[in-house]
C-alpha cells in the first residue's frame, strides 16, 4: 500500500462537503450505488475499531421506497427518500447480550456504558462508511434529525430493546455545489496537556471565522444565531430532550433518575 502525502490527505479532507441534494433518476427516484461500491463502503464500516471487541452498533439499510419516504418524514430530511443509499446508524447492545446468553452467561447491567460505547462504535462505523464513500467520489449527510421522530423511527424499523438510533446517513452523487464550511480555530479544539478555556476575544474570533457557515441566500451569516436556534433556551435541542429520554427508557438504555418532564406528542 503506497502512502499518501500530507498534501494529498489534506486535499481529501478538504473535498468533504455535506450534501443534501443528490442525482436521481428522471422521475426523482434514487439511483442505487453499484453493488461493488455498496459492498466496499459496508466493508469499510465494519473495519472500524471497536471497544472491547463488541461492535456495539447496527446499520439499518433502507431500501423499501415506502420505508424511505416515512423515514424522510420522521427525520424531516427529504434526502432520506432521494439519496442513492440511506442508513440509520444505531447504538446496539442487544447482539452482545444475545451472544452472552447463547453462550450461557448472564448479561450485566450497564446502561450508561451502553450509551457511551454504543454511540462511539456507531459513529466510528458511520464515519468509516462516509469516508469510504467520499473516496469513491460520492458525498453524504449525517442526519441528527432522527431525534425529530425517534419514537416513530423505532416503530418503523422495529428496533428491539438495546438498539437506539443515533443518526441517519445518506450517500449519493451531489446535485448541488455545497460550499466549503469553516471550522472553529484549532487552538480552541486541540488542547495541549491541559484544557484551555477560550477567552472572550478568542471566542469572538471563532465566531467571526464560523459566521459564513450560517450564511443563506447571499446574506452574511450569524453563527451564534444558528447555534441559538438549536442550543439556546427554548431551542430545538430542549424540544428533543424529552423524546430522547423517552426513547432511552423504551429501549432499556436509560441510567438516570426519573425525570419530571414528559414527552410532548
Ligand atoms: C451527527 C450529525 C448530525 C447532523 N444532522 C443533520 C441533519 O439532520 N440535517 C442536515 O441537513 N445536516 C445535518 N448534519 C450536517 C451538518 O450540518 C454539517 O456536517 C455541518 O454543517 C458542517 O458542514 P460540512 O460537513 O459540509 O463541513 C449533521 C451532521 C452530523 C455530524
Amino acid at each position: 500500500m503506497t502512502h499518501r502525502s500530507p498534501e494529498e490527505v489534506r486535499a481529501f479532507y478538504d473535498a468533504h462537503r455535506t450534501v443534501r441534494q443528490y442525482v436521481t433518476a428522471a422521475d426523482g427516484t434514487p439511483i442505487p450505488l453499484p453493488p461493488a461500491h455498496l459492498d466496499v463502503i459496508l466493508h469499510a464500516a465494519q473495519r472500524a475499531p471497536t471497544d472491547a471487541t463488541a461492535q456495539l452498533y447496527s446499520l439499518v439499510h433502507l431500501r423499501d421506497p415506502e420505508v424511505r419516504a416515512q423515514a424522510a418524514a420522521l427525520t424531516t430530511n427529504a434526502h432520506m427518500a432521494t439519496a442513492s443509499e440511506a442508513f440509520v446508524v444505531c447504538a446496539d447492545v442487544r447482539r452482545t447480550r444475545r451472544v452472552l446468553e447463547v453462550s450461557g452467561r448472564t448479561p450485566g447491567h450497564w446502561p450508561a456504558v451502553a450509551v457511551h460505547f454504543g454511540i462511539g462504535d456507531a459513529v466510528m462505523a458511520g464515519t468509516n462508511l462516509l469516508t469510504a464513500a467520499e473516496m469513491l467520489g460520492y458525498q453524504g449527510c449525517w442526519i441528527g434529525g432522527v431525534l425529530n421522530g425517534i419514537d416513530g423511527l423505532i416503530d418503523l424499523l422495529r428496533l428491539p430493546q438495546g438498539v437506539l438510533p443515533f443518526a441517519a446517513l445518506t450517500i449519493g452523487t451531489p446535485a448541488e455545489n455545497a460550499p466549503y464550511r469553516p471550522r472553529v480555530p484549532r487552538h480552541l479544539v486541540v488542547h495541549t496537556d491541559t484544557y484551555h478555556d477560550g477567552d472572550h476575544d478568542e471566542l469572538q474570533d471563532a465566531i467571526a471565522v464560523m459566521n459564513p457557515i450560517a450564511s443563506r441566500g447571499g446574506q452574511p451569516g450569524d453563527w451564534p444565531r444558528l447555534l441559538g436556534a438549536y442550543f439556546a433556551q427554548d431551542g430545538g435541542m430542549e424540544k428533543r430532550e424529552p423524546h430522547l429520554v423517552a426513547a432511552l427508557r423504551r429501549q432499556g438504555m436509560w441510567s438516570g433518575e426519573a425525570v419530571a418532564q414528559t414527552p410532548v406528542h
